[in-house]
């Protein structure tokens, strides 16, 4: 197959993922191509592809608004099929209404349905995740990973149910709107900064200038968090989101290369925030064993 991956990353979590699953395609002799959306980055042509992969990490239990705003101008045809693989940091059910705009998009463009995955990857706000969490979390992903090729591959299209509660819920959460307006007003960088410009260079809105010395925010913010998650000296304040910050590179690759760690982090016994990763870790392990065995 001639395969399209479009995906939005702030913090390269998407990006890792769509890495990944673009080896294991082109392994198993597919075309594929991908593309990362930003605001300078030209829309891609659809024509001509067998399938399009949508990746795009949860924010406030939605699709970022400038992956919305990119899905819109894409000239996906009747009959073209697409899957979705979006990530996020945690497994509450109202996740699963996330997906709920693209999927009425491409409802209306009479596009065809090939499954919907919903990848873990370490928080990038909120709090940092233990090193030994994010083992596991990438040895999951693997497996998911290859259950997504195998899907794709067999035609088996795996829905992610939703509800009218959760899509009224998520849609009432939609902290994008209001948040990257107001927020971006409080946005500054102290006297930690050593200008070294890294946040200007890669904000994907071309958001930040350095100017008269000074690191200067505009009003474009997606609230992605890359500037102040890679900042070399933890430099940038994000507003009323600031108590939220995370700070530093998890350094995915070298953490992948450890492999899971040797005592699993998710147990029955888990409770509190990491309850709901026991459920979604089963039976990502139930499908991958019914699957590939031990492989
Ligand atoms: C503004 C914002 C809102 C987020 N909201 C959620 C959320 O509702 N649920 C969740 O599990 N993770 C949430 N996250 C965490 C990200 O989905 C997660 O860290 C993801 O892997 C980041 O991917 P990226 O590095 O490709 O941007 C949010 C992150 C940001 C920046
Ligand atoms: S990345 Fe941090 S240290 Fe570098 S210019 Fe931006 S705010 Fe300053
Ligand atoms: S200013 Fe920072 S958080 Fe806002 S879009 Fe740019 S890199 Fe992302």
């Amino acid at each position: 197959m001639k395969i399209l991956l479009v995906y939005y990353t702030g913090t390269y979590n998407t990006r890792y993922l769509t890495n990944k699953l673009a080896a294991k395609l082109k392994a198993n002799g597919h075309e594929v191509d991908s593309t990362e959306i930003n605001r300078s980055a030209p829309v891609a042509d659809a024509a001509g592809y067998d399938m399009i992969g949508f990746g795009y990490p949860i924010y406030g239990f939605n699709s970022p608004l400038p992956f919305n705003r990119y899905v819109s101008k894409l000239n996906i045809c009747a009959g073209q099929k697409y899957f979705i693989y979006k990530n996020s940091g945690e497994t509450f059910a109202i996740n699963n209404a996330s997906s709920r705009i693209l999927l009425r998009r491409m409802k209306r463009r009479k596009a065809v349905f090939a499954g919907e995955y919903h990848f873990v990857m370490p928080y990038n706000i909120h709090f940092a995740f233990d090193r030994n969490f994010v083992r596991e979390i990438l040895d999951k992903d693997e497996k998911l990973l290859k259950i997504l090729v195998h899907d794709i591959e067999s035609g088996t299209a795996p829905e992610i149910k939703s509800n009218a509660a959760y899509n009224i819920a998520s849609a009432a959460v939609s902290v994008q709107k209001i948040g990257g307006a107001v927020n971006s007003f409080l946005y500054r960088a102290d006297d930690k900064c050593i200008k070294c410009g890294l946040c200007a260079r890669n904000c994907p809105e071309g958001n930040i200038k350095i100017a008269g010395g000074k690191v200067k925010f505009g009003h474009r913010c997606d609230m992605c968090m890359r500037c102040s998650f890679f900042c070399p000296t933890d430099a940038i304040h994000i507003g009323f989101l600031q108590g939220w910050k995370v700070n530093g590179d998890y350094r995915l690759a070298e953490l992948e290369a450890q492999g899971a760690p040797e005592e699993p982090y998710i147990t029955a016994e888990s409770g509190g925030f990491y309850k709901c990763f026991k459920k979604h870790f089963d039976e990502i392990d139930r499908r991958y064993g019914e699957l590939f065995g031990d492989r």
